[in-house]
This record gives structure tokens, sequence and C-alpha cells, in this order.
């Protein structure tokens, strides 16, 4: 199983090209579900996530084909793959693959939408918390869906019209129901009126690429969004958004190292929240031609609380690589975490590196160190591995972090994005 070796100490000097978004990405694959027609998307990023759901799109139907000369972009590559689904062959999506990533749960919309109905594994519990789905099944319901749970599966039938428009407000944000009603409702009868719905701008990239391909939606990115259903749904060709949880990260990495950086292809306006917490806690960030630039030299890192909320709060996925950055900060911080009930696995392995943190309630009181020292760390989620890395990045001496295949659902080229910017960062194949 592959490791990261960290060498920490160097400071980060140079560009990083910031990948399109995961968390986008993979809603909009699953939009191509919805029409017979191609969608094509472009800038989709080359993740271990994204190649699970390619092959869970292709057990429903959808033919993939990603192009063969991969678009260069900076350093990094950014695919274009084409989705056709001519027809659905099976509206069932088993255990097996969706317990592998739980956005694969997602296809239950526009395959009720689509087809009348949809048999889809319940995904489980995941190492940040438990995650039901009961906003899903009881949105769908309001479209007239009729829902049965039965040995683990979600079987979901439309009324014989298909499904109908509704009025639903969510009782809490929750962005993967807000993605699975809204294209649900594209294809439904009449006009659906979602209350209380994710603002993340991957709801809103998700809702302009349906308008591409024929939906009538408005109000995304605002917390009531209108759908007025089509009959059907044609092909689009969509540009992935930038993805503000990996620039976040490259920012809190140079905030912690020191150094100067410019992170290419990104926009400011998506992590307001988040860039203005690492400005706070002393670097300078400015807007560039192409991107970010993000600057920390002289001054030591300051402690700053922070909160997790939904957009446009401070993500719960940039939580852990802040608590990466506070761990050296001159004075104490508090992370409060609201979204998960259990993210702060990377805690432990934090201490390992000689952090100070102290647990209470949903809240972390981070005590600042002068130094961190390398150790051997494991990876539990995704974020909290990369949090490692970023704390490895400045401690003394070498960091092994194992378990990477966490990273590689999420960070394309990490090793090779980060040593470009000289850092001491490899691979290891046992
Ligand atoms: C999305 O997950 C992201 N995943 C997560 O990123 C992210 O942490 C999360 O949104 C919050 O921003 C993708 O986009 C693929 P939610 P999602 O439904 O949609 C509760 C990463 O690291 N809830 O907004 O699954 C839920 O338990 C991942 O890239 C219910 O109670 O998150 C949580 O407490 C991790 N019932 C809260 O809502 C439901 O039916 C928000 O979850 C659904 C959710």
């Amino acid at each position: 199983m592959d490791r990261i070796r960290i060498v920490g100490g160097n400071k980060l000097n140079g560009v990083i090209p910031i990948s399109g978004a995961k968390n986008a990405a993979l809603p909009l694959m699953i939009a191509s579900l919805l029409t017979d027609d191609t969608l094509t998307l472009e800038n989709v990023p080359h993740l271990a996530d994204v190649e699970q759901l390619i092959r869970i799109l292709g057990n429903h139907g959808v033919d993939i084909s990603v192009n063969g000369r991969r678009e260069r972009q900076g350093e990094s590559y950014a695919r274009t793959i084409h989705f056709t689904c001519r027809n659905i062959v099976d509206t069932t999506a088993p255990y097996e693959l969706v317990s592998k990533m739980r956005a694969s749960f997602w296809v239950i919309g526009p395959l009720l939408a689509r087809e009348g109905k949809a048999r889809v594994s319940l995904p489980g519990g995941c190492a940040i918390g438990t995650r039901p789905v009961d906003l899903f099944i009881e949105g769908l319901q309001a479209l007239s869906a009729n829902i049965e749970i039965d040995g683990g599966y979600v079987n979901a039938t439309a009324p014989a019209g298909g499904l109908i428009g509704a009025r639903y407000t969510f009782p809490k944000v929750s962005v993967g129901a807000t993605h699975v009603l809204m294209m649900a409702a594209t294809l439904a009868n009449g006009t659906t009126v979602l209350g209380n719905a994710a603002r993340e701008p991957e709801v809103a990239d998700l809702a302009n690429c349906l308008n591409a391909m024929g939906a009538k939606i408005t109000g995304q990115g605002t917390s009531t969004i209108t759908i007025e259903g089509v009959r059907s749904l044609s092909g689009a060709r969509h540009r992935v958004l930038p993805d503000r949880i990996e620039t976040g990260t490259y920012a809190m990495a140079v905030a912690m190292t020191g150094g100067d950086v410019i992170l290419e292809d990104t926009d400011m306006a998506l992590l307001d929240t988040a860039l203005e917490a690492i400005r706070r806690a002393g670097a300078e960030i400015t807007e560039t031609n192409s991107g970010i630039r993000v600057v920390r030299n002289g001054a030591g890192i300051k402690p700053v609380d922070i909160v997790t909320d939904p957009f446009p709060g401070f993500p719960t996925d940039l939580q852990a690589q802040f608590m990466g950055l506070m761990t050296m900060a001159k004075g104490t911080s508090h992370i409060t975490e609201t979204i998960f009930e259990n993210r702060f696995m990377h805690v432990q392995e934090l201490a390992r590196l000689g952090a100070k943190i102290s647990l209470s309630g949903q809240t972390a009181k981070i005590e600042g160190v002068s130094r961190l020292k390398g150790a051997p760390v494991m990876a539990t989620d995704l974020r909290a591995s990369v949090s490692l890395v970023i704390a490895g990045l400045a401690a003394e001496g070498e960091t092994m972090v194992s378990r990477v295949y966490h990273l590689d659902r999420g960070f394309e080229r990490l090793e090779e994005k980060l040593t470009r910017c000289g850092a001491h960062v490899e691979r290891v194949s046992d």
C-alpha cells in the first residue's frame, strides 16, 4: 500500500494549478442519467472517486469516453469526459458499489425521474458520522414518490405519470439531498420549490449544467430553488468549476510553511470565509489574473477561532486542514464542527506530531506549539489525511502518512503539485 513521505521544513514557492472540483464533478456526472443525449464535462479531475463513479454509471448503462488527448492545464491534466446514457439498463445501485462511495446514492434522483423506479442500497455510516438519508426520502416523497426500505435498500417508485412537482423545505441544509431533489424535479410534472436548499457553489454548478441541458431552474446559489419541470433534457457541454477545497487546502499549506504561491485557475469568490480566516492567521491573500496569490513571510501564525457551517460559512471540508495550521499558531484557538458529529479523527494523529489539542464535545481547543516533529501517522478520511500533510510540511524531520488511498480520493497529483513548489514530498510504494 502506498505511503507519502514528507520531509518538513521547506517553504512553498511557485505555482499550483487547481483542479476541477470533485464535489461538483460527481453530481454533474450523475446528471448524465437524466438524458439519452451526450453530456460532455470538461475539467474533470483524475481522482479515485471519479473512477469509482465511472464504474457505477457504467452499470446503469452510461457509455463513457475519456478524451484520449488530455487537455494540458498548467501542470495538471484536466480531462474531458463524454457521458451518453441512451437507455438505462439497470435501475438498481447495489450495496457493493454504493458502500464504497456515499455520493453514488444520489443516482436515486435521476433514475426515479427518468425510469419511474430506482432500487438503491442505503449507503451506511462512514468514518465522519452516521450520515442518514432521511432528507432524501422525505423530499422524494414530497414529489409523490412511493418509498419503501427493505433489506438495506431504498425502493422508490414514481406515480404512473411521473413525479409531481411540490413545495418542500429541508429541515436541515443538505448538499446531497439538494442535488438529488433538484435533479429529480427537472423531469417532474409542474413546479418544485425547494426551501432551505444548500447554497454551495457545487449546487449552483449542477443547476447551471442542468439548465444548459434544457432544465428550468432559478434561484440556485440562494436558499430557495425553483424548478419548473420539463418533458426531457438534452445533452450539453459544461466545465466543472474549480475545487474550492483544494484551493483552501493549498492556501493553508502556504500559510503553514511560509512562502509565496499562486493558486492558478481558481476563484476567490468560492471560499471567502475560509480565505478571511487564513488572512486573520497572518497570510496575505490577493487576487491575480489567473487565480489567487498567498504569501506569508516573517510574521508567525496567529490563532483564529472558527465554526464550520453550510456555505457561505467556513466549510467542514477545510476544518481539519485549518486545525493543522492552528497547531503552530502563537496562542490558543478553538475550532467547532457543526456539520458532522465525528469529524475530529485527525486530532489524535496531529498529536503524534506534537500538536496540543483537547476536545470538548464538538469543539477542539488547540494550543499552538513552536515546533512539530515528524512521525508516522495514519490517514483516516480524505480531509483529515491532508491535514497531516500540511502539518508534516512544517514539522521537523520525516512524516510518513499511511493509507494514502484516502488522499487519492480527492487530491489530484498532490505530491507533484507540492514538490514543484519546493516541498519534499514523495510517494513510497511498498
Ligand atoms: C457533501 O456531502 C460533500 N460531499 C461532503 O464532502 C461535505 O462535507 C458535505 O457535503 C457538507 O458540505 C460531496 O459533495 C460528494 P450533507 P453530503 O448532506 O451531501 C446530515 C468530502 O470530504 N444529513 O450536506 O453527504 C448529514 O449527516 C466530503 O469531499 C441528514 O441528517 O453532506 C450531515 O450532518 C465529505 N439527513 C449534514 O446533514 C440526510 O438525509 C450535512 O450533510 C442527509 C444529510
